[in-house]
């Protein structure tokens, strides 16, 4: 922030025009051409089959907010940010760029005006059908997202394995699992466990190979379905990662319940979410809670409102453990 509020507030108002210039670098892959060191803007362009001088114009403006450095004769190198746009980066950040400047994606908050007016889901009433049923209908808005969660997860994984110790389990499902990062880096950090994978029949198609990357799929069973119908029986550990964010109580409730069903004493069921904060703290949180009034139609919760969830649906929360921006919260069985 500067000292000027009118500035302070116009850059906010121009932060879409960010967005869509970090999507842009992160579809034309510029951070993986800039990998080995400087290059410049028309060497860029002919790598990436783009226009010399819209990309020189497009990675300047970039550059003027520390996403690239601009060095002598229009050369442009990494910065720590950009740096997180490689694909070979442990903490991958492009395909979020890419899911989030998506013109479907887009488009629903475009219509946020909506859901403040009625407190319905700006994406249903655009396109007609939910976001899972749009993703279903649409291949590769389906992989982009797909992508997208694979590869947050693996950026957040590791703070998830330092907040909770995963030894004691011997069978881990994770429920709404995407394509199982998150799984195949607990079960490489627990060679005494083995897991299952479950989320929609669409998603999990894709899952083997990356299963199978991480040296885990021999450990894994895949299992396609729904949440609302049943969940694999069996697991002496229940995870959801940002899953139940999606939904309002109703069918967070619904799908709670439905994991009490599968689940015998002594299992333990482990949502990994975040909490709202208090007042004027921690804007990710709050603006990730309109994503989810805007697109999936869910919202973020403080810890006393999933306390209230669990009792509502059999569950009592026994300990919440903080894993960076996120949080592990466990609960065991009424
Ligand atoms: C926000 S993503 C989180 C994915 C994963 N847990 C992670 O942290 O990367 C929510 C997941 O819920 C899954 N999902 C949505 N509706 C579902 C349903 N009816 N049954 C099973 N999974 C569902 C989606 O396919 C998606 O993978």
């Amino acid at each position: 922030m500067t000292s000027n509020p009118w500035l302070d507030i116009l850059s906010l108002i121009n932060g879409f025009q960010i967005t869509q210039a970090i999507r842009v670098a992160a579809t034309l892959c510029v951070a993986d051409h800039l990998r080995d060191g400087p290059r410049s803007a028309d060497e860029l362009a002919s790598l990436t089959h783009s226009n010399a001088d819209a990309l020189y114009r497009l990675l300047r403006a970039l550059a003027a907010v520390g996403v690239f450095r601009e060095i002598a004769d229009r050369r442009f190198v990494l910065t720590p940010m950009s740096d997180c746009l490689r694909s070979d980066s442990s903490t991958p950040i492009g395909s979020w760029a890419e899911h989030v400047g998506n013109p479907y994606f887009w488009q629903a908050w475009g219509h946020l005006l909506h859901s403040v007016r009625t407190g319905e889901n700006a994406f249903q009433d655009l396109h007609g059908i939910d976001v899972w049923q749009y993703r279903a209908e649409h291949a590769e808005a389906n992989a982009i997202f797909n992508r997208a969660m694979t590869n947050m997860s693996r950026g957040g994984s590791e703070a998830v394995l330092s907040a909770y110790d995963f030894s004691g389990f011997a069978h881990i499902v994770d429920v709404g699992g995407g394509q199982g990062a998150l799984l195949a880096a607990i079960l490489s950090a627990c060679p005494q466990a083995r897991g299952t994978l479950f989320d929609q029949p669409r998603v999990v198609e894709g899952a083997e190979a990356n299963l199978r990357e991480r040296g885990v799929i021999s450990r894994c069973n895949i299992v396609g379905g729904s949440f609302f119908d049943s969940v694999p029986e069996g697991g002496d550990a229940y995870l959801m990662r940002y899953v139940i964010h999606d939904w309002e109580d109703r069918e967070a409730i619904a799908i709670l319940k439905v994991c009490r069903r599968a689940m015998r004493e002594p299992a333990r069921l482990l949502l990994i979410e975040r909490t709202v904060a208090p007042p004027n703290e921690i804007p990710a949180t709050k603006f990730s809670d309109l994503n989810m009034l805007v697109v999936p139609g869910g919202r973020e919760r403080t810890r006393d409102e999933f306390a209230s969830l669990f009792e509502a649906s059999g569950f009592a929360l026994t300990r919440v453990a903080p894993a960076g921006m996120t949080n592990v919260m466990e609960a065991c069985l009424r």
